[in-house]
C-alpha cells in the first residue's frame, strides 16, 4: 500500500450515473461516477482505470499533459479496490479502442477531478470470475467474494426472484404474515436449534424448522391465503443442497383441492424462471409416488433422462437372473454410441455396490434371447445408438418395501449412467428445466433406528379418505394427500392437504407411537385449536435457495446465499459457533461440559 494516501471526504458529492450506465448517447455529458478500482493500467502519460460498481464497469482516462494533471497524479496512487469518486466528460472511444466486451465499451470518461474516498488492503483474491479461489478463503472474506461478478449476479437474481414471488402472490390475494422464530419444536424430521431462556432457567425455545403449525393456526384465524418468505432452521447433516438456515417460500390456503395448490404454484414458477431468462410452460407433468418409483426409481425424478422400464414379466423366472417376485429393470440412455469396456465395468461395479446384478452386454442378451430382447426394445424404445442394459436384484429381498429397495438402486444406477455419458449426449443440459409433480406419497416410512413408523412428510398431513381406516391397522399401505414439486432431480418443494379435525389428528399421532400425554404435551395447543372451527386447508413450501441455485446454474447453495455456513457448519468470517463468556452462561443457568 503506498504510504499516506490522502483521503477525501464525500462532502455533498452525488453520483450522476452508475458504472454500467453510460452509452454513446451520453457523449459530451459531465458525469460523476463512484465505485471501486477494478483494474489500472499506467501507460506513462495516460492512466486507464476500470471503475466498478454493481451495475458494471466504466473506463476512466487520466491524462498527464492537460489541465487535469492533479487528477492524473492522484490516479497514480490508486490501487485495486480503492473507493473513488470521479468527475469528467463522457467521450466516444476511437474505433480501435472500443471494447465490445463491456456494455459501456463505446465510451470512456475523461477524468477531470478525482476524490479518493477510501483505500484498500491488497485483496485476498482477484475480483474476477475466471480465477479459481479456495472456498475457505472465499467464505472468510465473503464481503470480498460477494464483489465478484458471478456472486453479484447470483445475489441480484435472488433479490429479483424474491420480488417477483411477492408480486405474483400479492396479485393472487395472498398476505405475507410473519411467524415467530423463538418458538416450540416444529417437527420436520431434523434436530432443532435450541435457544436457552434466561427468564425460565432450564427451559428452551426452539427455532422453527418451518412455520408449519403457525400457518395452520393462521388458517384457523381466517386469513385464508397466507405466504411468507421465511428463514427456517434445521440442525441436520449439511450437503451441497442443504444449509442449517435456509429460506422457504411458504404458503397456505383454506378450502383448497390439491389442484388448487398446483394452479397457484405453476404460474409462480413460470414467472420465477422468466426472471432468470428461461421459459417453462405449465401444467407440469403429474405422477404418483408409485409411478415415479416404477419409472424412475426415485421420488425426485429427473425428467431429462428417459424413464426406465420394469421387464421381469418378459423373462422366464430364473433365480440366477434376478430374485423372483422383484423387478428386473431395463435402463436406456439415449445417444451414447457404443460404451467402452471400462464404462461398462463402471456401471457394473456401481450396480453391484448397491446389490444389483447388471447385464451390461445387450448384444449378448440379444444373441441369447432375441425374441425377448426384441420385446424389451419395443417396450423401452431403445434405438441402435442408445445404451441399453438390464439390472435385477440378486439375493434376499430387503427392507419393508423390498420392491422399492430394488427400484431405488436401479434409479441410482440410471442417474450414474446418465452422468457418465453426459459428455456424449448432453442429456443433463442445465438449462433444460423439467418440472414434475409427485403426488400420493406413502403416509408413513419405517424408521430402522426407532423401529417404528414415522411420518413420511410431517404429522399434520391428511391421509387419503379411502385409507383412513388403515391408519392404525395397516400403516404401510396408507397414502397421504401430499405432493412434491421436483426440478431436474431436485426436490424444490413439498406440501400437503392438512388434517383439520382433532379426532383424525389424534389418530395419526397414535399411529406414530405418540401417547395421548405426549401428543398433548407437544401439540396440545394445535389439537385444541382444531376444536374451534378449523377449515379444511393445505399448502406447500418451496426452497428459495434451491430454486435460485438451479436457475443460476450453480451446484451449491453456498453460491446463492450471501453469508452461508461452510460444509462443516461454521462461519469462517465471524468465527461462529464460538464460546461465550461464563457470565452469559451463568445468566442462562447453563453449565458447559467442555470436550477434553
Ligand atoms: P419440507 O421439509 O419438505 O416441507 O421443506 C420444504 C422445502 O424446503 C427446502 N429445504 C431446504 N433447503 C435448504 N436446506 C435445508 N436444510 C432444507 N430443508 C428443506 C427444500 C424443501 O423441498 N412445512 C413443510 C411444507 C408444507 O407442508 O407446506 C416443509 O417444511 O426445497
Amino acid at each position: 500500500m503506498p504510504e499516506q494516501v490522502p483521503l477525501d471526504f464525500l462532502g455533498d458529492l452525488r453520483r450522476t450515473h452508475t458504472c454500467g450506465q453510460l452509452r454513446l448517447a451520453d457523449t459530451g455529458q459531465r458525469v460523476i461516477l463512484m465505485g471501486w478500482v477494478h483494474r489500472r493500467r499506467d501507460l506513462g502519460g495516460v492512466i486507464f482505470i476500470h471503475l466498478r460498481d454493481r451495475e458494471g464497469v466504466s473506463q476512466l482516462v487520466f491524462h498527464a499533459d492537460d489541465a487535469f494533471a492533479e487528477a492524473h497524479d492522484k490516479a497514480d496512487l490508486l490501487r485495486s479496490e480503492y473507493v473513488i469518486a470521479v468527475e469528467g466528460l463522457v467521450k466516444v472511444r476511437t474505433p480501435e479502442t472500443i471494447n465490445p466486451n463491456l456494455p459501456t465499451g463505446e465510451v470512456e470518461v475523461v477524468a477531470e477531478k478525482v476524490w479518493i474516498l477510501n483505500e484498500s488492503r491488497t485483496p485476498p483474491f482477484p475480483m474476477e470470475d475466471n480465477v479459481d479461489v479456495n472456498e475457505d478463503a472465499r467464505l472468510k472474506y465473503r464481503y470480498m467474494d460477494l464483489r465478484r461478478p458471478r456472486m453479484q449476479k447470483n445475489i441480484i437474481l435472488r433479490a429479483k426472484i424474491s420480488l417477483a414471488i411477492r408480486e405474483v402472490l400479492d396479485a393472487q390475494g395472498f398476505l405475507e404474515i410473519e411467524t415467530p422464530f423463538l418458538t416450540k419444536s416444529t417437527p420436520e424430521g431434523a434436530r432443532d436449534f435450541l435457544v436457552p431462556s434466561r427468564m425460565y432457567p432450564g427451559d428452551f425455545y426452539a427455532l422453527p424448522q418451518s412455520p408449519q403449525i403457525f400457518k395452520q393456526l393462521l388458517m384457523i384465524s381466517g386469513f385464508d391465503k397466507y405466504f411468507q418468505i421465511v428463514r427456517c432452521f434445521r440442525d441436520e447433516d449439511l450437503r451441497a443442497d442443504r444449509q442449517y438456515e435456509f429460506t422457504q417460500i411458504d404458503r397456505e390456503m383454506s378450502f383448497p383441492q390439491q389442484e388448487t395448490i398446483f394452479s397457484v404454484i405453476e404460474p409462480l414458477l413460470e414467472r420465477v424462471c422468466a426472471v432468470a431468462g428461461f421459459t417453462v410452460t405449465a401444467p407440469f407433468p403429474r405422477m404418483t409416488y408409485k409411478q415415479a418409483m416404477r419409472s424412475y426409481g426415485t421420488d425426485k425424478p429427473d425428467l431429462r433422462i428417459p424413464p426406465f422400464h420394469c421387464v421381469e414379466d418378459l423373462f422366464p423366472e430364473d433365480p440366477n437372473f434376478a430374485t423372483p417376485g422383484l423387478p428386473l429393470v431395463a435402463i436406456v440412455i439415449p445417444n451414447t454410441g457404443a460404451p467402452t469396456r471400462k464404462e461398462r465395468d463402471d456401471l457394473k461395479a456401481f450396480g453391484q455396490e448397491r446389490g444389483l446384478r447388471v447385464f451390461d452386454d445387450a448384444k449378448r442378451l440379444e444373441r441369447d434371447a432375441p425374441e425377448v430382447m426384441a420385446q424389451v426394445r419395443a417396450r423401452t424404445g431403445a434405438g441402435e445408438n442408445d445404451l441399453l442394459f438390464l439390472c435385477g436384484w440378486l439375493g434376499e429381498p430387503k427392507g419393508h418395501r423390498p420392491e422399492e429397495t430394488v427400484l431405488l438402486a436401479a434409479g441410482q444406477l440410471r442417474l450414474f449412467a446418465a452422468q457418465k455419458f453426459n459428455d456424449r449426449n448432453n442429456l443433463l443440459n442445465p438449462t433444460d428445466f423439467r418440472f414434475a409433480w409427485v403426488v400420493d406419497f406413502p403416509m408413513f416410512e419405517w424408521n430402522d433406528e426407532a423401529e417404528r413408523w414415522v411420518a413420511a412428510h410431517h404429522p399434520f398431513t391428511s391421509v387419503h379418505d379411502e385409507d383412513i381406516d388403515k391408519l392404525t391397522t395397516d400403516p404401510a399401505r396408507c397414502r397421504a394427500k401430499s405432493y412434491d414439486i421436483v426440478l431436474n432431480g431436485t426436490e424444490l418443494g413439498s406440501g400437503s392437504i392438512r388434517i383439520h379435525r382433532r379426532d383424525i389428528q389424534s389418530a395419526v399421532f397414535q399411529s406414530l407411537g405418540l401417547s395421548t400425554e405426549e401428543a398433548e404435551e407437544k401439540f396440545g395447543f394445535l389439537l385444541e385449536a382444531l376444536e374451534y372451527g378449523a377449515p379444511p386447508h393445505g399448502g406447500i413450501a418451496l426452497g428459495l435457495d434451491r430454486i435460485v441455485m438451479i436457475l443460476a446454474g450453480e451446484k451449491s447453495l453456498r453460491d446463492v446465499i450471501p453469508f452461508p455456513k461452510t460444509a462443516k457448519g461454521t462461519d469462517l468470517m465471524c468465527d461462529a459457533p464460538s464460546s461465550v463468556p461464563d457470565k452469559n452462561l451463568r445468566e442462562l443457568n447453563i453449565q458447559v461440559r467442555r470436550k477434553q
